[in-house]
């Protein structure tokens, strides 16, 4: 190493040892609420807008985003991020692979259901949980449950709450206090509306009118958790 002694850069060489790598959740045991969507829509971003290296994996034994990701491959557009299919009990393979590889953003999509035990494993580990919910009656309980239990596995769990499918036309009666009450769980963006051009994202490509809403919504994710954070995914 240039201009150091010896003995400094072999300390030097020492400390890489660490590496810095992160998972983030998309998660919400309400269905339909947009997980696999913004999971999409975020790697997307992580790769074309932030150069980040990212692995998808999906988690859901549906499979929309993995089959969403071979429907892409087909029609052979360029490819931004590997997406690999496991189950939840898959959770320390992914962990191990993750720490192998620095400056890796893992990104998972979770299936709509808490009934896995492997899960507490998952939120105990994951460095940033996304969860887009809707603001009807059931999506909003289903929300509260689903934060008040990840906070029992974990309460240093950061969630960051995307309110999903907003109807500009719709007036919600109790947005304020719904709001109130989950922003005791953690940050609540600006809202995503219900538009037609979601139907259009592939694994390599998001809409450019989509940007306006997402850009500053991701792009805040990115200054305030993953940027300046450290993460770091000991082996096991
Ligand atoms: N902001 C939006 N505007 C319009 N449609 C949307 C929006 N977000 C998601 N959708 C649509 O809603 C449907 C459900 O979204 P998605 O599959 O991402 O939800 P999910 O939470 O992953 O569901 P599941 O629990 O079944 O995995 C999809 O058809 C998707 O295209
Ligand atoms: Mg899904």
């Amino acid at each position: 190493m240039e201009g150091k002694e010896g003995k400094n850069a072999e300390e030097t060489m020492k400390l890489p040892d660490k590496k810095i790598t992160m998972i983030i959740l998309f998660a919400n045991q309400k269905g339909g609420v947009g997980k696999s969507t913004l999971a999409v829509l975020f790697s997307n971003f992580s790769v074309q807008k932030k150069n980040r290296k990212v692995k998808v994996v999906d988690m859901d034994f549906q499979q929309s985003l993995y089959n969403k990701h071979l429907n892409s491959d087909l029609l052979e557009n360029e490819k931004l991020y590997e997406v690999e299919l496991s189950k939840i009990s898959g959770f320390r393979n992914i962990r191990k692979e993750a720490a192998q590889v620095p400056n890796l953003l893992t990104v998972i999509d979770l299936a709509g259901t808490m009934a896995d035990d492997n899960l507490v494993q998952v939120f105990k580990d994951s460095g940033l949980i996304i969860c887009p919910f809707c603001y009807d009656e059931y999506s909003v309980t289903s929300t509260f449950e689903f934060c008040y239990v990840v906070k029992k596995i974990n309460p240093e769990s950061k969630i960051i709450l995307i309110p999903n499918r907003v109807k500009t036309s719709v007036k919600y009666e109790t947005l304020d206090s719904v709001n109130q009450a989950l922003s005791k769980f953690g940050e609540l963006t600006s809202p995503v509306s219900d538009r037609i051009d979601f139907q259009r994202i592939t694994t390599s490509y998001s809409p450019k009118t989509l940007d306006p809403i997402l850009d500053p919504i991701f792009n805040k994710i990115f200054n305030d958790y993953i940027d300046e954070s450290s993460w770091e995914v000991e082996t096991i």
